[in-house]
């Protein structure tokens, strides 16, 4: 790691340069979906926006679009707009006629005494019917009204969501491994009054009690002024409910139960318009409030079919798995939605990769055959650490393998392609983003060569471009770092944030933007807020973010979430977090804060302060050391210097702090952190 200047702002980024190529061999290319180089002449900037219509055709259109892109309410995007298409038809009942008794959903039940499930796309079709007429009839839901899910990794999961959009209703899954608190941030944000969730689930061996953070969901919903009015709960073994918490009358149901009295329904798929909306999925920024990110119908679904195709090379016969957690836009556009709109047999597994032992993944993948494999630097460096030797002694063949959310180590790579991959699988790199809906660089797996640390180019159809802060275009090779910006829209762009217009320009178009009453797409590159080098082969170098976002395991979390559910702390004045880097995790927070007058620094509030930032944010959200420091360094106008925090727990020279209000404070923070 090392230190990168970068315009106005100071921050800390993975800084190798790798210039080693790796090429894909002839097995993969025999077969790939895309082996022509002239796919990217085909998505030239002067083919835009109609080149993107290759993309819908992968699609069932009930009517098809007359505009390819809308640009009358720029930078609203609308594509396929007067097209009208459902996406649980084009990821259900358009396969029924080939492959009704194919796998659509293999469920890996994280206990290895549980069967696992294979769920064929008939199967899916009933259960996403009777799901949807209990939502219907029961739940009295119609298109564009806001449902919450807050499900763990089984198939239940994606029967909601698959039955929410046969209705054309807004699905909004919160990952279940955040805390109900959050949740209920996020219906009150949506508008939810209703809860779809499950009563228990496996993690690490244990049977979690999930019906009580929903509870705790319902609870910070309606403190926030959202009324609940149903919560449904899916229970993990049908019939039994694992749950110690009460079910409360008139307001919990169990919906197994209710699907049961709606068995063999079939719900006709409501042909929705194109551009409204599949799903929020909310995300963090600069603020402490989540941004609810509006994916389309017809624009998503179009581009994460294409990418799932193409980028995943997801033939008919491959069993893909993906190890995300559907919680997270990785899940829905890449376990969900893209496999399952090519009618691919996509792999839930429920659990921890590394339960009960470090060759659990590997057994998953000799058992079901799995051929295409999907995860993120973290994961592969948990695997490597508890097990690096554990892949040769399974018997299972990668094609195709995927690095997401972070970047890489050229060595972690290394490791995940001669071990992992046994030196046969290409190797992904894809850079994106929750806003982006799907890839937008990366490497397309038979045509371009593989570099260790290098996202790729922009994918075909994408533009990448890296401006400096004065909005000067860096040239490829400069070797200069900037603000990572996209020429064009594309499709699988969200719409906007969720009652936000405002954020959404000012956050992803402000300061680049040429010309606010522009309705020409050439006025509004889109700023992503990482920072990047664009290298001479044309590869992005992926640098980290911008803004006050720490990517905690390739999880996106506020550095002012953190802060604010600091000062939700009894007798806590002032918290501030600053990230570090992580072994494992790649980055981590570090909490420092400062007390009330009269209330006394110790051990038990220290561990006060992780649990919580827990209780309010979720696990993954816990600081790795919390500093109770008597002052803030500060500037003189009262700002906290969270830069000379960071260079504190970074152990990195502080730099010149003569300005500040008070400078002699941070040679005792530094004391007391480093010793
Ligand atoms: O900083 C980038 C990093 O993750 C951020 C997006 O996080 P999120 O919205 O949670 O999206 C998850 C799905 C990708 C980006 O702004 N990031 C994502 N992919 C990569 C990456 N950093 C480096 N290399 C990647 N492949």
């Amino acid at each position: 790691m090392s230190k990168q200047e970068h315009g106005s702002s100071t921050h800390y980024a993975v800084h190798w340069q790798e210039e080693q190529y790796y090429y894909p061999g002839p097995e993969f290319i025999g077969q790939a979906n895309c082996t022509d180089p002239e796919i990217y002449q085909r998505f030239s900037l002067d083919k835009f926006p109609e080149c993107y219509k290759e993309f819908a055709e992968l699609l069932h259109w009930d009517r098809y679009w007359h505009t390819t892109l809308d640009t009358s309410d720029a930078p609203f995007w609308k594509w396929f707009a007067g097209g009208r298409l459902n996406a649980s038809y084009n990821c259900v009942d358009r396969h029924l006629q080939k492959h009704k008794n194919k796998t659509a959903i293999h469920f890996v039940p994280e206990l290895e005494d549980e069967p696992i499930e294979h769920m064929t796309y008939q199967e899916l079709y009933r259960r996403v019917n009777e799901t949807a007429a209990v939502l219907q009839e029961f739940c009295g839901l119609k298109a564009g009204d806001r449902v919450t899910l807050y499900l763990p990794m089984t198939p239940e999961l994606p029967v909601t969501m698959l039955a929410c959009a046969r209705l054309g209703i807004i699905h909004c899954q919160v990952f279940a491994g955040f805390s109900g608190k959050a949740c209920g941030d996020r219906m009150w944000d949506s508008e939810s009054d209703i809860l779809i969730t499950m009563d228990a689930y496996y993690r690490g061996g244990r049977l979690l009690n999930h019906k009580a953070n929903a509870d705790q969901a319902v609870q910070a919903a309606e403190s926030a002024g959202q009324k609940v009015s149903r919560v449904l709960v899916w229970r993990r073994f049908p019939g039994r409910y694992s749950s110690a918490e009460p079910m409360v009358e008139n307001r919990d149901y169990f919906l197994d139960e209710l699907v049961k009295q709606n068995k063999n329904a079939t719900i006709q798929p409501v042909s929705m318009p194109a551009e409204d909306i599949l799903f929020l999925m909310y995300t963090s920024g600069s603020t402490g409030r989540p941004k609810g990110c509006q994916h389309s119908i017809g624009g998503y679904l179009s581009y994460v079919t294409w990418m799932s195709k193409y980028v995943q090379d997801i033939h008919p016969e491959d069993v893909y798995w993906c190890m995300a957690d559907i919680g997270w836009i990785t899940g829905h556009s890449f376990i969900v939605y893209g496999p399952l709109s090519l009618g691919a047999s996509t792999v839930i597994y429920e659990g921890v990769p590394t339960y009960p032992d470090a060759g659990r993944c590997w057994r998953i993948a000799q058992e079901l055959d799995v051929n295409i494999f999907h995860t993120s630097p973290t994961a592969v460096r948990a695997l490597r650490k508890v097990g690096g030797d554990e892949p040769a002694r399974y018997n299972y063949h990668f094609k195709h393998m995927t690095s997401v959310g972070e970047p890489i180590e050229p060595d972690v790579w290394r490791w995940y392609y001669e071990v992992v991959g046994k030196g046969r699988a290409v190797i992904v790199d894809t850079w994106w983003q929750t806003e982006t809906g799907g890839f937008l660089c990366s490497t397309m797996p038979a045509i371009d060569p593989m570099k260790p640390g290098s996202a790729g180019p922009g994918l075909p159809g994408i533009h990448p471009v890296v401006y400096d802060d004065e909005g000067n275009e860096l040239k490829p090779g400069e070797g200069k770092a900037g603000n990572l910006c996209i020429r064009n829209p594309w499709p699988g762009a969200f719409q906007s944030i969720w009652k936000d217009r405002e954020r959404y320009i000012k956050s992803y178009y402000g300061k680049y933007n040429r010309d606010p009453q522009s309705k020409d797409w050439r006025d509004w590159p889109y700023m992503a807020g990482d920072a990047a080098v664009l290298e001479s082969d044309g590869y992005v170098r992926i640098l980290g973010r911008i803004d006050d976002v720490i990517n905690v395991s390739g999880h996106r979390l506020g550095t002012k979430e953190i802060e604010s559910a600091a000062l939700s702390a009894e007798g806590v004045a002032e918290a501030a977090v600053v990230a570090m880097p992580d072994e494992i995790k790649g980055m981590v927070p570090d909490l420092y804060v400062s007390l009330k007058p009269g209330i006394d620094p110790s051990h038990e509030l220290e561990k006060k302060l992780i649990s919580t930032v827990a209780d309010v944010l979720g696990k993954i959200a816990r600081p790795a050391h919390v500093y109770i420091v008597p002052d803030m360094p500060k500037t003189r106008s009262g700002k906290i210097m969270r830069r000379v925090l960071a260079s504190i727990s970074n152990r990195r020279d502080i730099g010149d702090v003569s300005t500040l209000a008070n400078p002699e404070i941070v040679e005792e923070i530094r004391q007391q952190v480093q010793g």
